[in-house]
């Protein structure tokens, strides 16, 4: 039983761990314990009590409470605050009863005074050893404002100092892993965007000392494609708490008598295994209960875009797809710029029909002759935006976010339309709709390509801010309505890059762009830190021509074959020699991939350390292969020291110690010799010699005898 109760504590248990909470004698609902799961349910802590008096603060200002209101002598972050119709900002949480389902624990809270109720839902993933939660509030009063209304209250174990990981960027430079040492006070990582950005990701962990494969880590996740809020805060007596949910900035949401506002749901998770550990356990979850088409492998793709730019018709995209589908690439995209009026990014955005000009006959006859060369067709989409050079825009110059008294701030020319209007949503369901009813298009890239400015809903009157979320949501409806009505369709979600990288948007897409930035050495650091949060399933990663110069092209194959596998350079200007070894190494991806998109992932070396390599490792689930990616990122002696590569003498060959493999099992390496225990692969190790900006792919086989 996944879920017991007792005297009003709930033991929440996973596979290796447990949650629990329950009403401490005051009657609050508080954290009692997240950790290794214990043999019984007698050796779980009671919920704990204020420990010691304090003047200037009352009691429920230390309880670690799992959904705290504002009220009384309270200072830390609420999970929720609101505005009564008498302006009453007062909030009074008391427990009215619980109820358990197998795997679904709603703990029923209900304000002192006001018909004001909440439900915090908790689900456990027994399996993937995570704690799913969310809230609800319903109103059956008067009409009443949320002002923020958080989906969690993470509770870290008291009187320990914590390290705080997560993920920070910009543009061309996504998922950047930071990690620090938590202080008293609130530190705060957020979007306010409107997307979940480039800037910062929905994802943490804490630690007090762990390491890669090593040590405690608790960390979570928020399934939110819209603005978002992680409050990470110490308090004055010692707890660290995080508050993770849809941003407050600038938010009010009127909830009438009748209504319930549902927050999305944030995972959360613990392991004693380190880092490596906490991601595993994020990417089996969204492998197995997020992403739409499970574990279908995803094709290798070939996608326009760095090739012709807005420059495509039949004939160039021809003569890319022949180049491709000889190369052994299963999945033919035509990027930007094939739709009315679009040849360059001023103009056409809206009107989502085949330029006449580039494709007078629409775009069958070249969908058809991609299909003839075996290949399946995608096409990319922007559908949130709108150019003002549009015929979209010049019949509903209204249907875009603005404020009527202010400029409309372009961004690369585009306006966002509003997706919280029903009549946008309906518009656009019905013109993607046709589109893919009317061609044999098995792929879409759906692209947004700006930031939010002047964020007014004109008719929406005093409800206005309420678009942070209402947007999100048509964007689900829209993109869910589709899904729906075209299941063999695959979906990437791309913005600008990886400005929309989250478990939400998962549910819907099958596969993230990463980045815009193809660079190989770039790139290493970037999927590093996506594959913190999510799955390489999820991951497409695209071999250019940048840098190609200089990093070689089975270095460039390398990094991009440890996500889902896809080529983006001008075949045009590749050699017959380099598109023969290139195809050598799209057949090797094929015969890889279960394992990349479906394996284990242990990070042998991160190309956050000091060291001259970096290495990744893919298990499949039964354990009988492995899949090692060594690269060096740069030579030896003076060049690596005045790089930065400085820990180790970067002479030396890359040394590794393997993770996953059945210890009493004999495994086969390439290049190793001959076969040897698990335990020796993962206890003694194996070196690799690499020359600068050299990378090489090991198979591990298990052996019989
Ligand atoms: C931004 C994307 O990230 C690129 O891959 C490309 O699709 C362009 N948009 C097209 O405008």
């Amino acid at each position: 039983m996944p879920i017991s109760a007792r005297d009003n504590t709930w033991i929440l248990e996973t596979e290796h761990t447990a949650y629990v909470l329950g009403l401490n004698t005051a009657g609050a609902l508080v954290h009692a314990y997240w950790g290794e799961r214990l043999p019984g349910a007698a050796d779980y802590p009671e919920p704990p009590d204020s420990i010691f008096h304090a003047s200037f603060t009352g009691p429920g200002h230390m309880w670690p409470e799992e959904y705290a209101g504002l009220t009384g002598l309270k200072y830390v972050e609420p999970a929720l605050t609101v505005t009564f119709a008498d302006g009453v900002r007062d909030l009074v949480l008391g427990f009215e009863r619980a109820e358990v389902d197998g795997e679904h624990l709603v703990v029923h809270l209900r304000d002192a005074h006001y018909p004001l109720r909440v439900e915090l839902h908790y689900r456990t993933h027994v399996a993937h050893d995570l704690i799913e939660r969310w809230a609800v509030i319903g109103n059956d009063g008067a009409p009443l404002t949320i002002e923020r209304a958080f989906s969690a209250q993470w509770q870290a174990p008291i009187g320990r100092s914590y390290r705080l990981s997560y993920l920070s960027g910009r543009w061309i430079e996504e998922f950047q892993l930071h990690r620090q040492p938590l202080s008293p006070g609130v530190f705060v990582r957020e979007s306010r965007r409107l997307t979940t950005s480039h800037h910062a990701s929905p994802w943490f962990t804490l630690d007090d000392g762990a390491t890669e494969e090593h040590g405690e880590v608790w960390f979570g996740a928020l399934a939110w494609s819209g603005n978002w809020k992680l409050a990470a805060e110490v308090t004055d007596f010692g707890r660290t708490r995080l508050s993770l949910g849809i941003n407050d900035w600038d938010f009010a949401w009127r909830l009438g008598s009748g209504e319930r506002f549902t927050t999305p749901a944030s995972v959360g998770g613990y392991t004693r295994d380190g880092f490596g550990a906490a991601s595993r356990a994020l990417h089996a979850h969204v492998r197995d209960a997020v992403l739409p088409h499970g574990r279908s492998p995803h094709k290798v793709l070939y996608n326009s875009w760095e090739a012709t730019t807005f420059a495509v018709d039949v004939d160039s995209q021809t003569r890319l797809a022949e180049l491709a589908a000889a190369m052994g690439i299963e999945l033919f995209v035509m990027d930007d710029g094939w739709f009315q009026g679009r040849n360059s990014d001023d103009a056409g955005l809206g009107d989502w029909w085949p330029d006449p000009k580039k494709f007078p006959d629409g775009l069958k006859p070249l969908i058809d002759r991609v299909n003839a060369l075996g290949m399946d067709f995608g096409l990319w989409l922007e559908p949130e935006m709108v150019n003002p050079n549009s015929d979209l825009y010049r019949a509903h110059p209204e249907w875009v976010i603005h404020f009527p008294t202010r400029a409309r701030t372009e961004s690369r020319n585009q306006l966002i339309l509003n997706l919280a209007r029903v009549d946008v949503q309906d518009y656009l369901i019905d013109v993607i709709d046709r589109l893919l009813a009317a061609h044999n298009i098995t792929f879409i890239k759906w692209d947004m390509n700006r930031n939010v400015s002047e964020p007014g809903w004109p008719e929406a009157g005093e409800r206005q801010r309420e678009i942070w979320v209402r947007y999100v949501e048509g964007l689900y409806r829209v993109w869910g309505t589709l899904r729906e009505r075209h299941p063999n369709v695959v979906w990437q979600s791309c913005s600008g890059g990886g400005g929309r990288a989250d478990l939400g948007i998962l549910r819907l897409a099958d596969q993230i762009w990463a980045s815009d930035n193809t660079d190989a050495l770039s790139r290493l650091h970037i999927q590093h830190g996506f594959s913190q949060m999510l799955p390489a399933a999820a991951m497409e990663a695209w071999v250019t021509d940048v840098n190609a110069s200089r990093i070689s092209l089975e270095f460039r194959f390398h990094v991009a074959m440890q996500g889902v596998l896809g080529i983006g350079g001008n075949l045009l200007h590749w050699s017959e020699a380099e598109r023969a070894r290139a195809a050598k190494l799209v057949a090797q991806y094929k015969e890889i991939r279960p394992i990349v998109q479906d394996g284990e992932l242990y990070r042998l070396i991160s190309p956050e350390s000091a060291s001259p390599y970096v290495a990744t490792e893919y298990v499949s689930a039964d354990r009988s292969e492995a899949v090692v990616f060594v690269f060096r990122r740069i030579g030896g002696g003076a060049d690596a020291m005045l790089a930065g590569y400085h820990a180790i003498d970067p002479r030396q060959p890359a040394a590794l110690k393997l993770h996953g493999l059945d210890p009493a099992a004999r495994y086969k390496i390439t290049g190793q010799g001959p076969a040897r225990s698990g335990l020796a692969w993962m206890r003694a190790g194996l070196t690799v010699p690499l020359g600068h900006q050299e990378s090489k792919i090991l198979r591990v086989r298990r052996v019989v005898g």
